[in-house]
């Protein structure tokens, strides 16, 4: 996929607009994920960094009714669909979203007792996020975040070209290992099971990428994006033993 090509990039969006979420994940594991956290201060304050179009923002305010959230993403069109649905849901006075880019955010040190990180973290990779995001932590917070990482050792060389786009992809051992080199005490961490990559992910794609594949069968640059995003999903469908999303939850010691 070339996003210096204006058209390619148009219907990259057009894929990806209105789907329910942007990446795997689902309510169950958001909410084992604060599990794993532990116990939060009554009325936490949260960071929701990468927001998308907020689904795992809303399940963070249902399943914390008295946090407050900021909601930030980088992408102005995912800020205006998470405002939306944020208001839709009545949660408009706890969530704030806001535009901000994940590698240069201005909170103040000390800010928030949870950041959180769905599917985002490898745009500027693991290691530099959580090192970044660290000073924005009070003490003892928390952050919970999504990767994708290799489960099996030996994928198949079709599946390895294909992920070679996804930064500085590695196991969950070298996840950990991050965890604790940048100071923080890991704890727990768990693979998204696949129910998450499919419900409010991939099949709304895969239904949206049948009826784009309808409207521009005859062009060639608009199908090249089509049949890329359709060959990630076959990915999955058939290899699913051998990557996944890890969720990391770690503590600001
Ligand atoms: C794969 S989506 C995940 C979105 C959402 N967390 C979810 O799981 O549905 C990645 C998101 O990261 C945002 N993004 C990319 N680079 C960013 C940056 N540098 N700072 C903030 N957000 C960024 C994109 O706009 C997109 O909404």
């Amino acid at each position: 996929m070339d996003f210096s090509n204006p058209k390619q990039r148009d219907v990259f969006f057009e894929v990806h607009s209105e789907l329910p979420r942007e990446g795997p994940g689902n309510k169950d594991c958001t909410a084992r994920a604060l599990s794993l956290a532990g116990q939060l201060p009554e009325a936490p304050s949260i960071l929701d960094i990468a927001c998308g179009p907020g689904m795992q923002t809303i399940h963070l305010a249902e399943l914390l009714p008295d946090a407050t959230i900021i909601a930030v993403d980088l992408n102005k069109s995912m800020a205006d669909e998470a405002r939306r649905r944020i208001a839709s849901a009545g949660m408009s006075e706890r969530i704030t979203v806001e535009l901000g880019d994940m590698a240069s955010l201005a909170y103040s040190d000390a800010t928030f007792d949870v950041i959180w990180c769905e599917g985002a973290a490898y745009n500027i990779g693991v290691e530099r996020a959580i090192r970044n995001w660290k000073r924005m932590l009070k003490p003892a917070g928390i952050i919970a975040l999504t990767d994708a990482v290799w489960l099996r050792k030996d994928p198949p060389p079709d599946l390895a070209e294909f992920w070679t786009a996804y930064p500085d992809m590695n196991n969950v051992e070298s996840r950990q290992q991050i965890v604790k080199e940048c100071g923080y005490k890991l704890k727990g961490n768990f693979i998204l099971p696949e129910t998450a990559w499919w419900a409010d992910y991939y099949l709304p794609m895969k239904s949206r990428l049948q009826t784009l594949a309808t409207r521009y069968k005859d062009d060639g640059e608009a199908m090249s994006v089509i049949d890329e995003c359709s060959a990630e999903i076959d990915f999955y469908e058939r290899f699913p033993d051998y990557y996944g999303y890890v969720f990391l939850v770690m503590s600001n010691l």
